[in-house]
């Protein structure tokens, strides 16, 4: 077993940890400032934590526009990165200036919200509307503020393209999803033949 303790290095050519908690969807969130100011940016530490009611949320390494933006506003939308999105969902990762628009730096449509004030992707397949629920600034196991904070969020909204339901049922092939992995700039995609069923046992 190769085994380090991530305090004192991980002893490889690569950090691992992004690699083995992989593949992760990801959060593409628009938000907005109390200014008015769009903001759109990716965030792979993203995941859904409850179903009812149901709440996701990402977590941001700093204390980015993004965070900033949804504690001044308490909104914000989760955008579905499907992979004709890819490029354009990379882009809107620069480092750019609160006043930058990163839906015209990418070439993305906003589209009006039905429940809450923040715009979203026009282009994107699906699109969850959030209520801020909570701000959790992380610590370490020793107690010590950790400089990350994750944003939870109640989806109070969740608009689904048509062409994405078959029979009633959401198809995430055809809604094709781009996927992180670790390493600078490892994606996965999603196909049929990896996909097995398994139910969970009776209690
Ligand atoms: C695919 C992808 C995933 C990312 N995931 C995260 C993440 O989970 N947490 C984070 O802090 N930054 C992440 N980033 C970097 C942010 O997108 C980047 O810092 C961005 O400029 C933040 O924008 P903002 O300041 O407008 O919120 C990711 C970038 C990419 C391309």
């Amino acid at each position: 077993m190769h085994t380090y303790r991530p305090s004192e290095g991980h002893g490889l050519k690569h950090n691992p940890f992004a690699s083995i908690i992989a593949p992760r969807p990801i959060g593409w969130i628009s938000s907005k400032d109390a200014l008015g100011n769009v903001n759109l940016a990716p965030y792979s530490f993203f995941n859904a934590f409850n179903y009812t009611p149901p709440i996701i949320g990402f977590s941001s390494v700093g204390y980015k526009d993004t965070v900033s933006n949804i504690s001044e506003t308490g909104e914000f939308c989760w955008n579905f990165v499907s992979q004709s999105l890819a490029i354009k969902m990379n882009q809107t990762s620069k480092a750019v200036a609160s006043e930058c628009d990163e839906f015209e730096l990418a070439g993305l449509t906003k589209k009006p919200s039905s429940e809450i004030s923040v715009p979203h992707v026009q282009e994107s397949p699906v699109v969850m509307e959030c209520k801020k629920s909570q701000i959790v600034q992380l610590s370490s196991a020793a107690g010590e503020t950790v400089e990350s904070y994750m944003v939870l969020g109640e989806v109070v909204c969740v608009h689904i393209h048509q062409d994405m339901i078959k029979d009633g049922v959401f198809d995430l092939l055809k809604a094709d999803p781009v996927l992180r992995a670790g390493g600078q700039g490892d994606y996965f995609t999603l196909s049929a033949q990896h996909m097995f069923e398994m139910i969970r046992p009776q209690s």
